[in-house]
């Protein structure tokens, strides 16, 4: 294993907002950083980086799945897993996820291993001395997974919703980024998620499950649809995702758990763009992630056409979405359905792109002109005073919702 460690340095530009000491679960103790990059995914500033420290010296020893291994100190549990070849994770090897399964930043537990019998974040524990780890068989799958989520029920404003944190892209101008790189606080179980939305079937009959990327961690989000399917037998259970990991099996195994509406958020045609809007640099991922979410919108319309509603999300901004692009974009949507719902989402300044200016309305109406024009007939367009703002770094209370 690579004898190479890392820490966290932070810029002259940081804006002292305070989220990577409040709001993001570090796992730096008296034996320093273990460079496990949490805090550089989430600073709003981009003034965390990572540096190469010196060389580690103690010899830590340890068991996976009943075998010892030995590493040098200054490394997540993760990294060191990795090390050993174990790619995948805890929660997404059992469930045979392929590709792009983690957040790293310590929100989705998509990565969550026993460590001394007790369920733990492989990414943001750090390697000690006599760990007991263990990554696969039956202890781990039945332990009960876990998530950190935002649960949101105010109603009568909104529907109840749970943001669940975490996310495999690192979009620059990310909404909710207050909330997706966030990772303090107590993990929860599907069902004491679901029992903190206080569904009323008298009342409710939409839940959402929003996020960051719900779709990171299958078990977790499969049981929590269950369990919301379970208290409310005629909600509507609508799925907000990037898409990215929609294969076919899971949008099944996602129906039959009783999702009913999915909304594919598609960022581009064009792979550069697709990369400069979810800040994936490596191209093979991010062709993967861009081809998987585009085939989910074409497999949910030819196999659940009537049966789960499928409204498309289009983000837009003029300064990455040519007009030659929304016009591909239609053209190939209207393939599929001429009449599919799609929602056209003004990309507001927030997070790292903070400096961006807004859209004008009068080019959020060309865009929407160019998606008509190529073939779509039912478009929505959101944005302008009504979509709130993303929270500023500086004024990171958490608003007044009643959470
Ligand atoms: S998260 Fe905020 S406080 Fe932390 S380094 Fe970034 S700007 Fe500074
Ligand atoms: S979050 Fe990770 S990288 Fe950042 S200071 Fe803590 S241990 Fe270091
Ligand atoms: S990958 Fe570790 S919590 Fe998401």
């Amino acid at each position: 294993m690579s004898r190479k460690r890392f820490v966290a340095v932070r810029g002259e530009d940081c804006l002292h907002c305070g989220f990577c000491e409040d709001y993001i679960d570090c796992p730096r103790d008296e034996s320093g950083c273990i460079g496990c990059g949490a805090c550089v995914k989430g600073c709003p500033q981009g003034s965390r980086h990572l540096v190469l420290r010196a060389s580690p010296s103690t010899e830590i020893r340890c068991t996976v799945n009943g075998k010892s291994f030995s590493a040098t100190d200054g490394l997540s549990v993760r990294e060191f897993l990795n090390g050993l070849g174990d790619q995948s994770g805890g929660w997404s090897a059992r469930n045979g996820v392929k590709h792009g399964t983690f957040c790293g930043t310590g929100g989705c537990w998509s990565c969550a291993v026993l460590i001394d019998g007790v369920l733990a974040r492989s990414c943001v524990t750090p390697l000690r001395q006599g760990m007991d780890i263990v990554t696969e068989g039956e202890a781990l799958s039945q332990t009960e997974s876990r998530r950190n989520v935002t649960i949101m029920r105010p109603h009568p404003h909104r529907h109840p919703t749970i943001f669940v944190h975490g996310c495999n892209f690192q979009c620059g101008s990310c909404h909710n980024w207050d909330m997706t790189f966030a990772s303090r606080g107590r993990a929860l179980t599907p069902s004491q998620a679901v029992s903190l939305l206080r569904l009323d079937p008298q009342q409710d009959y939409w839940v959402g499950i929003s996020g960051g990327e719900p779709t990171l961690n299958r078990p977790w989000l499969l049981e929590a649809v269950r369990e919301i399917r379970k208290t409310c037998e005629d909600m509507r259970i609508q799925l907000d995702t990037n898409a990215s990991l929609l294969e076919a099996d899971y949008i099944d195994e996602l129906i039959r758990a009783g999702i009913t509406d999915i909304s594919p958020d598609i960022k581009a045609f064009y792979l550069e763009s697709f990369m400069a809007l979810s800040g994936i640099s490596e191209k093979d991922s991010a062709r993967l992630y861009l081809d998987t979410a585009w085939n989910a919108v074409r497999y949910l319309y030819q196999a659940y056409r009537g049966r789960v509603f499928t409204a498309v999300s289009l983000p837009y901004y003029p300064r990455i979405h040519s007009p030659r692009e929304m016009e591909e974009t239609a053209r190939v949507l209207a393939e599929i359905d001429p009449e599919m719902p799609v929602t056209l989402i003004e990309y507001q300044p927030a997070f790292r792109s903070r400096n961006w200016s807004f859209i004008a309305p009068e080019e959020m109406e060309n865009a929407r002109r160019i998606l008509e024009s190529s073939g779509l007939r039912r478009i929505v367009v959101q944005g302008g005073p009504e979509l709130p703002l993303a929270v500023d770094p500086l004024e990171l209370a958490l608003g007044s919702e009643d959470f």
